[in-house]
């Protein structure tokens, strides 16, 4: 047993080395420490309205939950695989192969579900036998089960093993792979959104491995909000010298224009989480002009339960469901027609999407390389009215 301590070096591989970051610049992912925040809402619905326009969208699902299957109704495509094909090109960096195309026109899915949760025990694996690797390399003895033990000690993961490219750029080499193929096609993607799940290190990791941009996502209530910090803290430790990350907003969900103290206590709140972190801003209508702005979008998105669970129940994304409600007849009139009632529909389904629109039109506008406007919306609902506010 050598007398000097141990010393761990990184593991590297050419694929990894060979990674053009720069194929990666439209990356968005949402993410946050806390689940039920909004993520998946929000990152599906990006998605679908950047697609709206006639871009080419790819929505990745990373969460095992696999939510965005219900967001946009895809358990019977016949591609579903909960989350398989996903989980092996992740875990070989191999392009996606198995993609729910067109899931609305212009929006590709890669699903998820419950076959991505074996990602993070899988890499977990891979990285502990290396790390035991050099250290048997370097003549260390390892721990092993004392007899009549019921545990073992378990050696802690070093970080220089832990933030290896090898590891946590896997999604990265992935993605560009799927990219390079869908260019190679001739169809290639004008943005990448990616959703995430709550409290999995390593696939967040990945996550944070592989987008360019992250977005923030979190509640009105502080245990969300300190939550917040975590996220920025992640994706400094995972910045390498070759992928750069940045933090493009974080977007409040649950608090209205009309509760003003809520949004200003959660404001300041996020405020403190961030560590009054600031964004460079392009100045609207002046290329080359930037401004530091808070973190924090200024626009929020208002709850509506009955809107959430609607979109859910239908599959339809939320404003799908407020164009539905725009163009639905009164019920009277198809009952007089002789039709049945279109079922429930929520009114505030146009509030709450004008809202997301607004939160993309503020967020796509930071990323510098794509640019959504609400106005580029072709749908119904893109003149709010006062009253709706
Ligand atoms: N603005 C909103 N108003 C009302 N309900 C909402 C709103 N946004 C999301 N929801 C609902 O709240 C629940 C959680 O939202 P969502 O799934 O988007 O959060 P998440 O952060 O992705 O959660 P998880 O961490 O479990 O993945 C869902 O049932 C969703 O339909
Ligand atoms: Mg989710």
């Amino acid at each position: 047993m050598p007398d000097q301590a141990p010393a761990y070096t990184a593991l590297s591989h050419p694929d990894f080395d060979d990674l053009d970051y720069s194929k990666l610049d439209n990356v968005v992912a949402v993410m946050a420490q806390k689940g039920g925040v909004g993520k998946t809402t929000l990152a599906s619905n990006l998605a679908g309205l950047a697609a709206t326009r006639g871009d080419r969208v790819l929505l990745v699902d990373l969460d095992p939950q696999g939510n965005v299957l219900d967001e946009l109704a895809l358990f019977e495509n016949p591609a579903y695989d909960a989350g398989w094909g996903l989980r092996e090109a992740v875990l070989h960096g191999g392009a996606i192969d198995n993609l729910i195309k067109d899931a609305r026109p212009g929006l590709d899915v890669a699903h998820g579900g419950i076959n991505t949760r074996s990602i993070s025990d899988t890499l977990v694996k891979q990285k502990q036998r290396e790390f035991e690797r050099q250290l048997r390399g370097q003549g260390f003895e390892l721990p092993g089960p004392a007899a009549g033990e019921w545990y073992d000690d378990v050696l802690d993961v070093p970080d220089e093993i832990d933030f290896s490219p090898v590891y946590h750029a896997r999604l990265a080499l992935t993605l560009a792979r799927t990219l390079e193929e869908a260019e190679k096609n001739g169809r290639p993607y004008d943005l990448v959104v990616i959703d995430s799940p709550p409290n999995e290190k390593e696939i967040q990791l990945n996550i944070m491995g592989a987008a360019r941009w992250i977005v923030g996502a979190t509640m009105p209530d502080f245990g969300s909000i300190r939550a917040v910090r975590e996220i920025i803290d992640m994706a400094a430790a995972t910045e390498d010298g070759a992928h750069q990350v940045e933090m493009l907003g974080v977007v409040l969900t649950g608090a209205t224009e009309r509760m003003r103290n809520v949004k200003r206590s959660a404001f300041d709140a996020i405020e403190a989480a961030t560590g009054g972190q600031r964004f460079k801003s392009q100045v609207p209508g002046r290329p080359g002009v930037y401004e530091d702005v808070p973190l924090i979008i200024e626009h929020t998105i208002r709850w509506s339960t009955a809107t959430a669970q609607i979109a859910r129940a239908k599959g339809k994304l939320v404003y799908e469901i407020a164009d539905e409600h725009e163009q639905r007849q009164p019920w009277y009139k198809a009952v007089r027609e002789g039709r049945k009632d279109s079922g429930p529909v929520a009114s505030g389904s146009t509030g709450m999407a004008g809202d997301i629109m607004d939160v993309a039109t503020e967020l796509f506008h930071r990323m510098h390389t794509y640019n959504f406007d609400k106005a580029d919306y072709i749908g119904v609902s893109t003149e709010i009215s006062e009253e709706q506010k």
